[in-house]
């Protein structure tokens, strides 16, 4: 297996943040921390409502950010635009519905291919790599590629939510399997933790995961540094 990148979610840093309208603790300090301790990436999710990571929070993590950095966005004109300017390395196009706890699903990009296809073509233009957040269904995964991305994340919630997972993790492996074969990189991420992320290490071709809350929540105890520390130790150990 190759060398799978650890992309540390940092939004749920900023979520603690604004339960106080604070300015502590900051997403910006949290990516760096991360960053000393291993990843390989920082992701951020800027949402439409701003609820946890705001447009300062990006500016900042582009010039602070040292690996990567992945925007996670809807594909909407005013989340484009600030792609546009602040030039992130990655966007992940993820869907977006008002008033959700977290992102419920990969984006349908089957139901609007042409529509995503221009976003993604104009990020692409401007140097951005795009991922396309989905379902393990290779309906999806075809229209990602027509789409034009560059990668698809799978969308790993369903098989963390599932009883039986053997029957998930086959999803999973059929749609990076289809990926590979249409020249796509496989990423893959959603409600990943330090067990159940380990079958998930051997999807075929697995580039990146990323990761947040179970990160940020383990760094409450232990730190961040050792929270991603012992994530990259089962990465490492398993892919
Ligand atoms: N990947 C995508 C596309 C997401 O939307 C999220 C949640 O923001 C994650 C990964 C990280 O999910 P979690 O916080 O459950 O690790």
């Amino acid at each position: 297996m190759g060398y799978v990148r650890l992309g540390v979610n940092v939004d749920h840093v900023a979520t603690l943040r604004e339960a106080r309208k604070s300015v502590a603790p900051d997403p910006v300090e949290a990516a760096f921390l991360a960053e000393l301790a291993g990843a390989d990436g920082i992701t951020v999710h800027l949402r439409m409502d701003r609820r946890h990571i705001k447009e300062r929070d990006l500016r900042l993590l582009r010039q602070t950010v040292k690996t990567r950095l992945n925007l996670e966005m809807a594909a909407t004109e005013e989340m484009l635009s600030i792609a546009l300017e602040v030039k992130p390395d990655q966007v992940t196009l993820v869907p977006e519905r008002p008033g959700e706890v977290t992102t419920e699903g990969g984006l349908d990009v089957a139901s609007s291919v042409d529509e995503i296809a221009k976003v993604v073509e104009k990020l692409k233009g401007a140097g951005i790599e795009v991922s396309i957040f989905v379902d393990p269904d290779t309906s999806q995964v075809k229209a990602a590629k027509e789409a034009g991305a560059d990668a698809i994340e799978i969308h790993t919630g369903i098989y963390a939510a599932a009883k039986n997972k053997e029957n998930e993790l086959e999803r999973i492996f059929e749609a990076a399997r289809v990926a590979r074969n249409l020249g796509l990189r496989v990423h893959a991420g959603h409600d990943l933790n330090y067990r159940n992320i380990i079958p998930v290490l051997k999807t075929p071709g697995l580039e990146e995961v990323n990761i947040g809350h179970a990160i940020i929540a383990r760094a409450i105890y232990v730190g961040i540094e050792r929270a991603v520390r012992e994530m990259k130790e089962v990465i490492n150990a398993y892919s």
